[in-house]
């Protein structure tokens, strides 16, 4: 997608083809940066610490991960303790082990001394299928939109949004944003509700620049307004990302995704989940009982950053002194409140059988 106009990716290697180059996203919306990631430990730590985020961002960077680690140790003991290292950054989303074992299953073959070559070009083919995942996505989402879009008779249809599933979270396009893109290239009229996502605010802060970049239409909502304009009949539609579907179509997002996804079914309004295949786990099953939730530092509840009137970063604390705050990360949607799953291979409904039909050739046992 495009940034001050220029076509820009999320992740990319340097000139030299050894350091790999991603934007610094604790930054934005006020400040756009990027970080050269030179080892196998500042992957890590940009995975960690959320210089990147956003399931199949985590997992594309993962991979190059592996690939900064075979410039270090390209032994057995090297690969293997650079998967080990990378899988421990983040609990929740599952690309993050998928693209790992991807590089480990394609690595491990292979002698030493052909793994930094083969590793780069692996996590490259890794990046790049994200990219057409997620245009696939936009395709099927589109028709969807023009499905609903009919009913508007001219005026904008309402999209809500929860968190940043856009191209900041992907290589490129975006998964809940791909098919509202794609929308708006089109021509077709739309309005983005985008809530804020307490506590890291992914939605004001980097799904709102998104959108001003793009000029898509868009209002920033608090969180707990979602139900309200629900229940004014506000919204049209709902698409969200993923950052583990299980094979029966449990939803593990971002925390705050079930309130929509409940509140979505109360009023009748369509909750769909962008679901790209490598965010479907279906080595599980049961998404409230197997899915692991990342818990996160209390101060991303007690504390908030932003920038004062002269454009200095500032943080600061919200609650009392000694009010202790819990920060989970996710919530699990069950595939009940899920009205479909907008996938590379086409809309699907989120049972069993159904992700079965559409993806036989991932289905485990
Ligand atoms: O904690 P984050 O910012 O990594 O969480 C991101 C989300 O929950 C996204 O909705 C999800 O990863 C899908 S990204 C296409």
């Amino acid at each position: 997608m495009k940034v001050k106009g220029q076509d820009t990716r999320s992740i990319w290697v340097d000139e030299v083809g050894l350091g790999v180059v991603v934007i610094d996203q604790t930054l934005l919306p006020h400040h756009f940066a990027t970080r050269r990631l030179e080892s196998l430990d500042h992957a890590a730590m940009a995975i960690r610490d959320m210089w990147v985020r956003g399931a199949p961002l985590i997992g594309a960077t993962a991979a190059y991960g592996v690939a900064l680690a075979m410039n270090e140790d390209d032994s057995d003991h090297g690969l293997h303790e650079a998967c080990r290292l990378l899988v421990a950054a983040r609990p929740t989303a599952v690309n993050l082990a998928w693209a790992v074992e991807e590089m480990h299953r394609l690595l491990s073959p292979l002698i030493p001394s052909e793994r930094q070559h083969a590793a780069y070009a692996a996590a490259a083919a890794i990046a790049d299928e994200d990219v057409a995942i997620n245009a696939a996505i936009g395709d099927h989402g589109l028709h969807l939109i023009l499905e609903l879009a009919k009913a508007k008779a001219g005026r904008p249809l309402n999209v809500m949004t929860h968190c940043n599933a856009g191209w900041l979270a992907t290589v490129d396009w975006g998964t809940a944003t791909a098919p509202i893109y794609k929308a708006h290239e089109a021509g077709i009229l739309l309005h983005v509700f985008v809530s804020e996502t307490r506590p890291r605010n992914q939605g004001a802060f980097l799904t709102a620049w998104e959108m001003a970049n793009h000029g898509v239409p868009h209002t920033v909502i608090v969180d707990n307004a979602a139900g309200h304009l629900m229940q004014h009949g506000q919204v049209d539609l709902i698409i969200v990302g993923t950052d583990r579907t299980t094979a029966q179509g449990d939803v593990c997002n971002k925390i705050g995704t079930y309130l929509k996804a409940l509140a979505a079914k109360d009023n009748g309004v369509p909750f769909y989940v962008a679901a790209p295949s490598p965010s479907i786990d279906f080595a599980m099953k049961d998404g409230l009982r197997e899915i692991p939730i990342e818990t996160r530092s209390a101060e991303e509840v007690t504390h908030i950053a932003g920038v004062d009137a002269e454009g200095q970063r500032r943080q600061v604390r919200l609650t009392p002194q000694g009010s202790p705050a819990v920060n989970h990360g996710f919530d699990v949607t069950p595939a009940r409140l899920v009205t479909g799953l907008i996938t590379e291979r086409g809309i699907v409904a989120a049972t069993e059988e159904a992700l079965a039909q559409m993806f036989p050739d991932r289905v485990v046992g």
